[in-house]
Parts: structure tokens; C-alpha cells; sequence
């Protein structure tokens, strides 16, 4: 595993790993001479990092650059080099958002049309693997998955971040009116799809992963709040998002008949309580970067 442990990393998450199958190396993925020498010994490359929070790409967009478009294209230089089977992370925002009412959901075909410097930045560099493939025949296959919740999940996201907000007394807080939706899965079921994508994916092919969850931001909170023995209306509504889309939702069809996949954590609300006792029984591991991300979305009045 090779990660760069910025502001996001933490290292207590890998606690209990077995050692004899697991090694971990501090580094970035856009040096290009650590990359070549750790790809030149791997099977198989999942590619995971990435700078992910929309909010931070707002403050900030120049690591999203560097790390999201820089690295890909780094990583993929190198697996061209070696003729190693690549697997690319990327996100359902690529394809910008939906209308609140719409039936539609995103497929495998819809048109790229990314909001945010974030966005942006995985659209690009989800192109430069397509390109990857068809101009130099990269053993490539790309998965776009919707919003993840689960343990292990930075502070800053929002399950977290109101959580451990209700956990220290503080109210959650809802961006604009709370109505945005998102389409939920649980981070073990992204894995899930990602081992069968590298096992059994087809070379050149996208997958869209998602567990038809979209909820509306004010029910995840009131589900939170109610969990937590707390009054239903007991957030604030804050500064809303700039640009912030207004609707993901997933068609994971094409995984599903294809490749035989399906969803394990189907129910919200129990996988919901569940994470939000992880949180309570591992303060230890989200507690030394609760206070820096709060200062952050203070500044912005959030
Ligand atoms: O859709 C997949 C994407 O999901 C991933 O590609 C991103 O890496 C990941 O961060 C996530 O993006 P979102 O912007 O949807 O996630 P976030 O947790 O930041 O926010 C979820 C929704 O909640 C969004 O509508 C903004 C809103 N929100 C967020 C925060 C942090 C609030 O209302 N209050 C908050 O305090």
C-alpha cells in the first residue's frame, strides 16, 4: 500500500493488518521513481488515492491537480510500462447531477459533466485511463461508485462529521436547505465490487457501482439525530456549497448482470447505527483531526 498520509491519512487504520500479506510505504503517487520501482513488483494496481473533498477543492484546488490527474497519470505511465492489469477509483460526481424529481440515474453512458474542481479533476483523470487504453492497450478496467459511509471515514464527510458533532454535544450541520440527495453504500460493498471488477472485469470497461440508497441530507440527519436520542429537529441549516450538485443516483445494472455482484449492506438504517457505534467506541482514531477540520468549515460559516 502506498499512500502519502496527508491531513486525511491515518496510519491507526491500519492496525491488525497481517504483516506476512500487507506492507505499507509512505510516499506520493506523482513521484514517478517510487512508483515505477514498487509497480515493477506488483500483480495488479488498484488505484485509490486521491484528494476526495469537494469542500477542500473550493478552499484549495491545486493538490486536487497534482495528486488527482498528475498521480493517475503517473501511475498509468508506469503500469504501461510494466504491462500490469490496472484498476481505476473513480466517483458517480463525474457525471455532474441530477433534477430532485428526475427518475433518471446515471449509467455507464451518461455524459461526463463534472461541478466542482474536484470533479473535474477525477473526470480527467478517468479520460487519460480510457485514452490509456485505446491509444497503448492499458489492462484498464474504471469503477465510478457513488457515496460511501462506513468506519474508518475522515471527520470532514458528512456521516462523520455529524456524528461525532452529536458526540460532542455540538449540533449537525446542514448545508443549504438539506434536500440535496445522495445514493448511499456502505464502504464494504464498494470494496466488494472492486475485488470483482479486478477479478472478473472486462479490460477497457466501466462500472458504476452503487446500492440504491439515495436519501435526502435532512432524513440521513434526523436518522442520526433520532439514533443518538436526540430531538428530530435539532441541527442548524447552514451556508450552502458552492456549486453543490443536487442529486447522484446509480444504475449499477451493468455490475450486477454482468458480473454477478450485489450489495450485502442493503439496510441503511442498521448499517448507519452500526457505524455511528463504531465512532463511539473508536474516538481514539477520529479524535487528533476533529478540532483542524471544524476550524476549517468554521472560516467558510459551516
Ligand atoms: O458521490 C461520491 C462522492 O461522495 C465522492 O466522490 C467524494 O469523494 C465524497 O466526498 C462524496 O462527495 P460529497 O460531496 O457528496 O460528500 P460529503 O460527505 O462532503 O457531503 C455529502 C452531502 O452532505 C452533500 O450534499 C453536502 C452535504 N453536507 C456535507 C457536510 C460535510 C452537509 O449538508 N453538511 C456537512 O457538514
Amino acid at each position: 500500500m502506498l499512500d502519502k498520509l496527508t491531513y486525511a491519512g491515518n496510519l491507526a487504520s491500519l492496525e491488525g493488518l497481517a504483516g506476512d500479506r500487507f506492507r505499507f510505504v509512505r510516499g506520493d503517487v506523482a513521484d514517478a521513481t517510487l512508483v515505477d520501482s514498487l509497480v515493477a513488483g506488483a500483480d495488479a494496481v488498484v488505484h485509490y488515492a486521491a484528494e476526495s473533498h469537494n469542500d477542500n477543492s473550493l478552499r484549495d484546488p491545486r493538490p486536487f491537480l497534482e495528486t488527482n490527474i498528475v498521480g493517475t497519470y503517473t501511475l498509468i505511465e508506469a503500469v504501461r510500462r510494466h504491462g500490469t492489469r490496472f484498476h481505476h477509483i473513480s466517483t458517480d460526481e463525474v457525471y455532474g447531477d441530477l433534477a430532485l424529481e428526475d427518475p433518471a440515474r446515471f449509467t455507464e453512458s451518461t455524459p461526463y459533466n463534472p461541478s466542482s474542481p474536484y470533479s473535474a479533476t477525477k473526470a480527467g483523470s478517468d479520460l487519460l485511463v480510457r485514452a490509456w487504453v485505446r491509444s497503448f492497450g492499458l489492462e484498464a478496467t474504471i469503477s465510478n461508485c457513488s457515496n460511501n459511509y462506513g468506519p474508518y471515514q475522515h471527520v470532514e464527510k458528512f456521516i462523520p462529521r455529524q456524528i461525532t458533532n452529536v458526540i460532542d454535544g455540538v449540533r449537525p450541520k446542514l448545508y443549504g436547505k438539506g434536500e440535496n440527495v445522495r445514493d448511499w453504500i456502505h464502504a464494504n460493498d464498494h470494496s466488494s465490487a472492486v475485488l470483482t471488477i479486478l477479478e472478473n472485469g472486462a479490460i477497457g470497461e466501466t462500472y458504476l457501482i452503487g446500492a440504491d440508497g439515495e436519501k435526502n441530507n435532512k432524513d440521513v440527519v434526523e436518522l442520526i439525530l433520532k439514533e443518538m436520542g436526540q430531538a428530530p429537529d435539532a441541527y442548524d441549516l447552514v451556508v450552502d456549497r458552492a456549486g453543490h450538485d443536487l442529486r447522484y443516483a446509480i444504475d449499477s445494472t451493468k455490475l450486477r448482470t454482468e458480473l454477478g455482484w450485489s450489495p450485502q449492506y442493503g439496510d441503511f438504517e442498521t448499517g448507519l447505527a452500526a457505524t455511528i457505534q463504531w465512532y463511539r467506541d473508536n474516538e481514539n482514531w477520529w479524535r487528533p483531526q476533529k478540532a483542524a477540520t471544524e476550524a476549517k468549515y468554521k472560516v467558510q460559516g459551516q
